[in-house]
């Protein structure tokens, strides 16, 4: 039977404003997506018929739970395909951790399994049916520096920032999304961010402005509830990074150095043993 490699590649916010609360519970956002080359690696096999989902870590579900398994529900059942496959998940890339890792296994097997059956697909129509998997899948199909509107599904595609180099630090403590938004209206935290400035400095297409607002509005009722945030940021604060900030609902902390063999010292000086830590690019639209 035909089998199929691809790369899944995570995700950092560049910042993120939340715009207030939606009478169907989701929250209305404004965020710039950016990917990195930390990915999970996929590998997909023709089966004659089900869906059979395994995973590198027990951490993961493998039934309808796991967002994987419901991108090839969907495709199946929309393609009005009888067959099967089955999807093995190398998770490389931190569970519940804001760097998009179960949706961009979800995006990533949904375009795998159109390649394995040699079907063609729109994107845009894709994107469409992404969205009901989760807010940022969509996002994934294609990933890239991109401006997000709505609860995270409504695109728009940014020149790209560049490759940088990047500092991935993640502890261990999986933050749950809900949570992270229900205690931010519970804060009832006053923002006033420039979204419009940042999203111009980065259309403009010249060198990034760090000394722009670029902020996480999650940042606040995340820290709440994992220490680790601040303690992270503490360290990263005297190292000479261009920039940090959290990613998505966190509690991953990105930081952005001049060139790598800076963020490498950072990396193998790093002094908190349990955290994960790695020095990434970003990429471009894949
Ligand atoms: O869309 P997704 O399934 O990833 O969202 C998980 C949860 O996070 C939602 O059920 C909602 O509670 C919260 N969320 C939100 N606003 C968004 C995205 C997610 O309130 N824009």
């Amino acid at each position: 039977m035909k089998e199929l490699y691809v790369n899944a590649p995570a995700k950092i916010n560049l910042a993120l404003k939340v715009a207030g609360l939606r009478d169907d519970g989701y929250h209305e956002i404004k965020t710039i997506f950016q990917s990195i080359s930390l990915a999970d690696r996929i590998k997909l096999k023709k089966r004659s018929g089900g869906i059979v989902v395994k995973n590198s870590t027990v951490e993961l579900p493998t039934d309808e739970e796991n967002l994987a398994y419901q991108a090839a529900e969907i495709f199946f059942a929309e393609n009005d395909i009888a067959g099967g496959v089955e999807v093995y998940i190398q998770k490389n890339i931190p569970i519940a951790a804001g760097l998009a890792g179960g949706s961009t296994d979800a995006a990533a097997v949904m375009r795998a399994l159109y390649d394995l059956y040699e079907l063609e697909y729109d994107c845009s129509e894709l994107r469409t049916l992404l969205a009901q998997i989760g807010s940022d899948v969509p996002y994934c199909l294609e990933g890239g520096t991109v401006y997000a509107q709505g609860r995270g599904e409504k695109l728009e595609f940014l020149p790209f920032i560049g490759e940088k180099d990047i500092l991935i630090v993640t502890p261990q403590f999986c933050i749950p999304t809900p949570e992270i938004y229900s205690l931010y209206d519970q804060m009832k935290i006053k923002n006033n961010f420039d979204f419009d400035k940042l999203l111009q400095n980065i259309k403009a297409d010249e060198k990034i402005n760090w000394d722009l607002d670029y902020k996480n509005d999650l940042e606040a009722p995340a820290k709440k509830i994992c220490q680790d945030i601040k303690d992270i940021k503490d360290i990263i604060k005297k190292t000479a990074a261009e920039f940090y900030l959290m990613s998505g609902s966190g509690p991953t902390v990105f930081a952005v150095y001049k060139d790598r063999s800076r963020a490498e010292k950072v990396a193998a000086r790093w002094p908190r043993k349990n955290d994960f830590i790695r020095v990434v690019k970003t990429i471009d639209r894949y």
